[in-house]
Parts: structure tokens; C-alpha cells; sequence
């Protein structure tokens, strides 16, 4: 028999064993961790502090925090990431949405004409894709990857949200699209080198995968290919943007400028005041 817990002492005793185990944030993620689990909003937490948890949750929260002190990210433990106005399933073998991602879709919601159709490059578990078709029903998205295990989730999403709009095609970047022409394109693919993928955190190098996120040449193999062939698949006025680290704006912009036919190239910061995204048209 367990002695009797309450949501307020086991909210500090997840947050000491968080601490302890090396977790940043720990405050906010034993709030988050009990919230999902016993389906609380922030503030219930706070006015259900002094009831008792039930035993079989308690269960339940002891494997979840056995699993996050492997840094095993949250939202691989609960099969679910919030992104804008919507949240996605996901799993290992998809990159979980970051935040900084948001500000290009709002830039591709603002900028894509009506009707307009759009490639997202790399979609993941279809995280641009769903996003720009669920806040511009008006437009058509295609969603392209490589990975076989990214698309099979990047399509459970699209029946969650039941976004007809979107299309889902298994190619390296372009070779599956031949004949296709985009209003917009999005790519957000892999950009960080292998230098630095050792130097990630447990939580991505050890879950996430790495076919998301690492490539040759500085980080910037991928991207250099796809700025290549982009131009064949955009129509005219066409414009297209790409997700960058920190320290490739100039080199990204480079490649642009010497296919000579890339307009109106522009180095974009995030809300870091970060290089984020590096966007043009077809010029
Ligand atoms: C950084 S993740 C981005 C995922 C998603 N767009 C997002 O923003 O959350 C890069 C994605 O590109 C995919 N990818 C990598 N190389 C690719 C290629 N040559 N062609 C198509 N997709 C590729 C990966 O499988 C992965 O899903």
C-alpha cells in the first residue's frame, strides 16, 4: 500500500526528481507532465492541489518520469506536440515541431496567394503542410519526405485533422514532382552538421532522427541541392523559403545568387534575433 499523495506534493516531488536527473525546465515540465495526464488546466493545478492521486495514475506518472530522466523528450512520451493552432502526433521517427518553424508558416499564411499551391519540403509529420492547409483552407499542399516512418505519421495527422487539401508523396525532395509548379515553396530540411550534431543534447541525438536533422557539407548539402532544382518547380512569381541554422544565411543566400535565378533574396531573424530563414523568388 502507497501512502496517499496529493496533486500539490506530488507536483514538487516530480519537480525535485526532474532536477536531480539533470532536466531543464524542470518546473514547467512537472506542471506539463501533470496536466497531460490528469487532463488539468494550469490553473486547476493549482486549485486541485489537495486532492489525492489515483493510484492507477500514480502508476502511470512514475513510468512517464522514468522515462523523461532518460531524456526521452515529453512530447515522444505522450505521442503529441502543440504547433500554432494545432497539435500533431508524433514519434520517434519524426522531428517533434519547433516553435521558431511558426514564424514561416505565418509568413507563407500572410504571402501565398489565393488558391495558391504549395510544396513543403521535408514535411515531417507534415508539420508546415497541415499547418498552412488547416489556416488557409483555400490553398492545395503537397508534403514531400524521404522517410517512409515521417509520412506515415505526416498521413495520421492529415486524417486527424481531416485536411483534404493536402497531398503526401514519398520523394527525394523534388524526383517524385516532375511537371509540378508551386505558388510557394517551404524547406525545412536538414541543416546541421555533423560537427555539431555531436554537441546536441541527449533528447535529440539519442530520439530524434538524425536523417531530420544532420547533413554533409556544414549542414548545408541538402538545402544546396534543393536550391538548385527549385527553380524547375516554381511557376513564375513563384517564391520559396528555407529554414537555416544560426550561421548560414550568407552562404545560403550565396548559393541562391549564383544559380542566377533567384530574385529578392533576404536573410530572415527569428525572434532570437537569430539568421533563421533565407527566402526568394524566382527572379
Ligand atoms: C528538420 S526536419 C523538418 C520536419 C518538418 N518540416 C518540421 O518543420 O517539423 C527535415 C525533414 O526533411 C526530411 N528529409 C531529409 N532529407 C530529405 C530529402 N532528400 N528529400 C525529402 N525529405 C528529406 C527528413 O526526413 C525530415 O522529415
Amino acid at each position: 500500500m502507497r501512502d496517499d499523495i496529493t496533486v500539490g506534493a506530488l507536483l514538487k516531488v516530480i519537480k525535485l526528481q526532474l532536477e536531480g536527473g539533470g532536466i531543464e525546465n524542470a518546473d514547467t515540465e512537472s506542471e506539463l507532465i501533470l496536466m497531460e495526464e490528469l487532463k488539468l488546466s494550469r490553473g486547476q493545478l493549482a486549485s486541485d492541489s489537495e486532492k489525492i492521486i489515483p493510484d492507477e495514475k500514480m502508476e502511470l506518472l512514475e513510468r512517464i518520469v522514468e522515462r523523461r530522466l532518460k531524456h526521452e523528450p515529453l512530447q515522444y512520451i505522450f505521442g503529441k506536440a502543440y504547433f500554432m493552432n494545432i497539435w500533431f502526433h508524433v514519434a520517434p521517427g519524426v522531428l517533434i515541431p519547433r516553435p521558431e518553424t511558426e514564424l514561416l508558416v505565418e509568413k507563407i499564411c500572410r504571402e501565398a496567394p489565393q488558391g495558391a499551391e504549395i510544396c513543403d519540403l521535408g514535411t515531417g509529420c507534415g508539420t508546415i503542410a497541415l499547418t498552412v492547409a488547416y489556416e488557409r483552407r483555400d490553398v492545395k499542399v503537397t508534403g514531400v519526405d524521404v522517410s517512409r516512418p515521417a509520412l506515415r505519421i505526416a498521413g495520421i495527422n492529415r486524417q486527424e485533422w481531416k485536411l483534404d487539401n493536402v497531398q503526401l508523396i514519398r520523394s527525394d525532395l523534388f524526383s517524385a514532382l516532375s511537371g509540378r509548379r508551386f505558388d510557394y515553396i517551404a524547406a525545412n530540411l536538414p541543416y546541421i552538421s555533423p560537427a555539431e550534431y555531436q554537441q546536441l543534447s541527449a533528447e535529440v541525438r539519442d530520439y530524434e532522427p538524425e536523417l531530420a536533422l544532420q547533413a554533409e557539407d556544414d549542414g548545408l548539402a541538402v538545402i544546396r541541392r534543393a536550391i538548385a532544382s527549385a527553380p524547375d518547380f516554381m511557376k513564375p512569381e513563384g517564391r520559396i523559403i528555407f529554414e537555416i541554422g544560426a550561421t548560414q544565411g550568407e552562404a545560403v543566400k550565396g548559393f541562391m545568387q549564383a544559380t542566377g535565378k533567384y530574385a529578392d533574396i533576404d536573410i530572415i531573424k527569428d525572434y532570437n534575433q537569430h539568421d533563421r530563414f533565407v527566402a526568394g523568388k524566382i527572379g
